[in-house]
């Protein structure tokens, strides 16, 4: 039998465990190089934040990490050629069945806009897993460099083109579409606060347009998940949506589900966050190509 003054010695080294867990990887975190402007713009803090939030909804966050999982090889299965899988957005690996894909394609990719001391660790199994750090929209360090000139969202956005001259059997956008204007809004929002919220609309407009644009120029099989809207729920309830895309419709018929993103109170008090989300095991390139031209007219 456990005494009581054992039980709350175990509990207390099980909370020192803890605490030097944190620490150190707080310390790995300081000792991993990111670019000035990640810092400052917030991006290396968000990915602690995505983190962090993961180990609290972990149970909640199961169902749709298994969907994004199971697509992603659903959309591997169609592929003809298994040389080189690229996958952007890949963040901290939740989503992304790393481990099949390297069995199945002779090089992966992992594409995101930085990638954490955990992620460098983990890919350390693999001998065919290669990361690069690309900020996808091309537009994230003009668009600090507007900020802090003071000209805040006048940036143009040029139409990426990273990896299309590779030779790639499939390209899967994780998660990530919804995600690309979130911090550069939030980062000039921050510094100048007369921005028209016209002015933010369209920057984000086109920075999801360009990423569509981008995935529709690969001539290879590509998978694409991504939020719809976020709801704000009560019980089974949905009291509040919110778009994710600004305005832009994905085309064709994707499977959707439901991320439960934040159940309360983990960023409202009184309201579960869900996101309705949306995933092609192959995004229809084609009828894209035709929407976009309705929405924007090029
Ligand atoms: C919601 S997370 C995706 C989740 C990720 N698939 C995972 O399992 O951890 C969004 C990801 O997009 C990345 N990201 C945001 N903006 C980006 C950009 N401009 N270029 C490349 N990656 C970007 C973030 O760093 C983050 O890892």
């Amino acid at each position: 039998m456990i005494g009581a003054n054992q039980g709350v010695k175990c509990f207390g080294k099980r909370i020192r465990a803890a605490t030097m867990d944190l620490f150190w990887e707080w310390i790995k975190h300081l000792a991993t190089p990111f670019p000035r402007h990640l810092r400052d713009m917030g991006y290396v803090e968000e990915s602690r934040n995505l983190a962090a939030r993961q180990d609290r909804c972990r149970v909640a966050w199961r169902p749709h990490l298994e969907c994004t999982r199971s697509l992603i090889l659903e959309a591997a299965d169609r592929c003809c050629r298994f040389d080189k899988a690229l996958i952007v957005g890949s963040g901290l690996l939740f989503d992304i069945p790393t481990a099949e894909l390297s069995q199945r394609f002779r090089e992966v990719i992992l594409a995101d806009i930085l990638h954490p001391w955990r992620v460098r660790k983990a890919v350390r199994s693999f001998d065919n897993v290669r990361l690069a750090s690309v900020d996808i929209t091309g537009a994230v360090e003009t668009v600090h460099a507007a900020a802090r000139a003071g000209r805040g969202l006048d940036v143009a956005v040029s139409r990426p083109d990273f990896f299309l001259g590779d030779d790639i059997d499939l390209v899967v956008s994780a998660n990530i579409l919804s995600q690309l204007p979130v911090i550069p809004n939030g980062y000039v929002a921050g510094r100048h606060h007369g921005l028209a919220p016209g002015a933010i609309r369209e920057f984000s407009r086109r920075l999801v347009i360009g990423h569509l644009d981008w995935l529709a120029s690969f001539a290879c099989n590509v998978c694409l998940v991504s939020d719809l809207e976020r709801l704000y729920c009560d019980g089974e309830d949905v009291v509040e949506r919110e778009e994710s895309l600004w305005g832009v419709n994905l085309p064709g018929e994707g499977q959707e589900w439901i991320w439960d993103l934040a159940p309360r109170p983990e960023i409202e008090w009184s309201r579960d966050i869900r996101h309705r989300v949306v995933g092609y095991a192959g995004f229809p390139k084609h009828a894209w190509r035709k929407r976009r031209h309705e929405l924007i007219g090029e």
